[in-house]
């Protein structure tokens, strides 16, 4: 009984230290630790970038939507506009005009939120949901991404 212990520890001592051995054999190289192409002990010197600082108003084009029923990207800038609170809210003042909802926009025009995000488009009564429009839309910056989206979007 005690012998067979002594074996089934021995080899449990063994299935843990294999692994272990294994990957030590297999050092992983400073510079591919993670997506930056430079070594871990490098002080990474990132490229600056900025989001659009055009007003709204002033695109005309919207972004291209990655996918049915994804949230459009915000192609203004929204830095007097931010943060939204409880009792300020300007891109309600824009984009909550529910009868502009299926009308034809020219060049400048806001673009109306869609029927989801009402109680009572009838009423103009906005889901206390969607009140904090930036946590599904985000603007756009221009950068440099260190790996390619391979994503397309749906036909
Ligand atoms: C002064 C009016 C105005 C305000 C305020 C404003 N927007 Fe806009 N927004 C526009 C206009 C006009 C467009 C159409 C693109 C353009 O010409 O700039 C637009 C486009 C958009 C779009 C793209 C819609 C699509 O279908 O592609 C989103 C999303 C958006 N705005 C979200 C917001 C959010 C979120 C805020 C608040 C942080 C905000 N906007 C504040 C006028 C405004
Ligand atoms: C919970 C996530 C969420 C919140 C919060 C939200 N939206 Fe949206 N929005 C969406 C999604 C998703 C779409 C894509 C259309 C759809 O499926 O309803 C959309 C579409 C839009 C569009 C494009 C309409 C069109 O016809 O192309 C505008 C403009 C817009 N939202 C404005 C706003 C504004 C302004 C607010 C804040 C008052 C807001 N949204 C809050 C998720 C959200």
């Amino acid at each position: 009984m005690r012998k067979r212990i002594l074996w089934g520890a021995a080899l449990a001592t063994l299935v843990v230290a294999l692994p272990v051995t294994a990957v030590q054999d297999q050092a992983i190289p400073d510079d591919a630790l993670g997506l930056s192409k430079t070594s871990v002990y490098d002080v990474p010197d990132p490229a600056v970038f900025a989001y659009s600082d055009a007003d709204a108003g002033s695109v005309g084009k919207r972004a291209e939507r990655s996918y049915h029923t994804a949230p459009p990207m915000i192609p203004h800038s929204i830095v007097d506009m931010v943060p939204i609170t409880q009792d300020a809210n300007l891109c309600k003042d824009c984009h909550v005009v529910p009868e502009m909802i299926g009308q034809k926009l020219t060049q400048g025009m806001p673009v109306p939120a869609p029927v989801s995000h009402f109680v009572s488009v009838k009423k103009g009564q906005l889901h206390m949901g969607r009140w904090n429009c930036t946590q599904c839309h985000a603007p756009q910056a221009k950068v440099d991404v260190l790996v390619q989206s391979t994503f397309k979007k749906a036909r």
